[in-house]
C-alpha cells in the first residue's frame, strides 16, 4: 500500500509555471473558512476578492471595502485551507497612492493572514508599484481590463476592449504588468479576441473572468456559480447549482414546522426517550 501523498500548498511559482502547460488553472473566490474547506481540494488558487463587499456586505461597489475586512476574511480562508494558493485583494485606497503605501498594506496582509500574495488592479500606471513589491518579496497577481475599483471613472460595469484604442491600451497594460514582475494576471470583462491575444503575448498565466476560454485559467465568484448571489447574473457566469433557492426552501420548511409544533421532535430533545422506529 502506498503512503498517502502529503498535501502541500500550491505556490505562486507553481501557478506561474503552469503557463503554456495546457492544464488550465482552476480558480474561485472564497471569503470564509467554510468555503475554503469546501473548495480547497478542487482548485489551484483561491482569491479572497474584494467582491466580498458586494456579495457578503451588500455594498453597491467594492469601493467601501477596507484593509481590515480583507485581512479578517483572508485569515478565515487560510484557516480553512491546506492546499490552494490563497491570494488576497488589496482594497481601494490601500495601494494607489504610492509603492510605499502598497508595500505597507501588502506586508500587513501577508503577515497577518499568511497568504501567498496580493492582487491589485491596474495597468501601466501600477507597473512601478508591482516592481517595488515583487523586488521586496511580495508576489503580485495583476488585474487588467474591467477593474471594479475604477468603476466610477471607467463608465460603470461594461465590457472592455471592443474599440481599437481601448484594446491597444489594455494590451499595453497587460505587458507592463507582466514586465513589472506579476506572477499572473486576471483579465476581467474583456472581449474574447483581445483576451486571447493578451494570453499569447504575455509570458505569465492569464486568468479570465468574462474574458476567453483561451486564457491560461478561469475564475468565478463562488456565490455566483452556486446560485447564492442573485442580485444580478453577469453574462459570463455559469450557474452550477441553485443554493439560494434551496436555502429559502429549507427556511420555509423550518418555519412551517416550528409554527405547526412539528419541530423540535422528541429526537431533538435531551432527557426524552425517542420512539423506536
Ligand atoms: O474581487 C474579486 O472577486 C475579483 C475576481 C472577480 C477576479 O477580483
Amino acid at each position: 500500500m502506498s503512503a498517502p501523498v502529503a498535501k502541500r500548498r500550491i505556490t505562486v511559482t507553481d501557478i506561474k509555471g503552469r503557463k503554456g502547460s495546457g492544464e488550465p488553472l482552476v480558480c474561485l473566490t472564497a471569503y470564509t473558512s467554510l468555503t475554503g474547506v469546501l473548495l480547497d481540494d478542487e482548485v489551484d488558487l483561491l482569491l479572497v476578492g474584494d467582491s466580498l463587499g458586494m456579495v457578503l456586505y451588500g455594498m453597491d461597489t467594492t469601493i467601501g471595502v477596507t484593509l481590515d475586512m480583507m485581512i479578517a476574511h483572508g485569515k478565515a480562508v487560510m484557516r480553512g485551507t491546506k492546499r490552494a494558493c490563497v491570494i488576497v485583494d488589496l482594497p481601494f485606497g490601500s495601494y494607489q497612492e504610492s509603492p510605499q503605501a502598497a508595500y505597507v498594506a501588502s506586508a500587513r496582509v501577508m503577515m497577518e493572514t499568511g497568504c501567498a500574495g496580493v492582487k491589485l488592479e491596474g495597468g501601466i500606471e501600477m507597473a512601478e508599484t508591482i516592481r517595488f513589491l515583487t523586488e521586496r518579496g511580495v508576489p503580485v497577481l495583476g488585474h487588467v481590463g474591467l477593474m471594479p475599483q475604477s468603476v466610477n471613472t471607467a463608465g460603470g460595469f461594461r465590457s472592455h476592449g471592443s474599440g481599437a484604442a481601448e484594446a491597444a491600451d489594455i494590451m499595453t497594460d497587460a505587458k507592463a504588468v507582466a514586465e513589472a514582475g506579476a506572477f499572473a494576471m486576471v483579465i476581467e470583462g474583456t472581449v474574447e479576441p483581445l483576451a486571447r491575444k493578451i494570453t499569447q503575448a504575455v509570458p505569465v498565466p492569464t486568468i479570465g473572468i468574462g474574458a476567453s476560454p483561451k486564457c491560461d485559467g478561469q475564475i468565478l465568484v463562488t456565490e455566483d456559480l452556486v446560485g447564492l448571489f442573485s442580485e444580478f447574473t453577469p453574462k459570463f457566469v455559469k450557474r452550477y447549482s441553485e443554493l439560494g433557492r434551496q436555502i429559502n426552501e429549507a427556511a420555509k420548511a423550518y418555519a412551517a414546522d416550528v409554527r405547526a409544533g412539528r419541530f423540535p421532535g422528541s429526537e431533538h430533545c435531551f432527557g426524552v426517550k425517542s420512539k423506536k422506529k
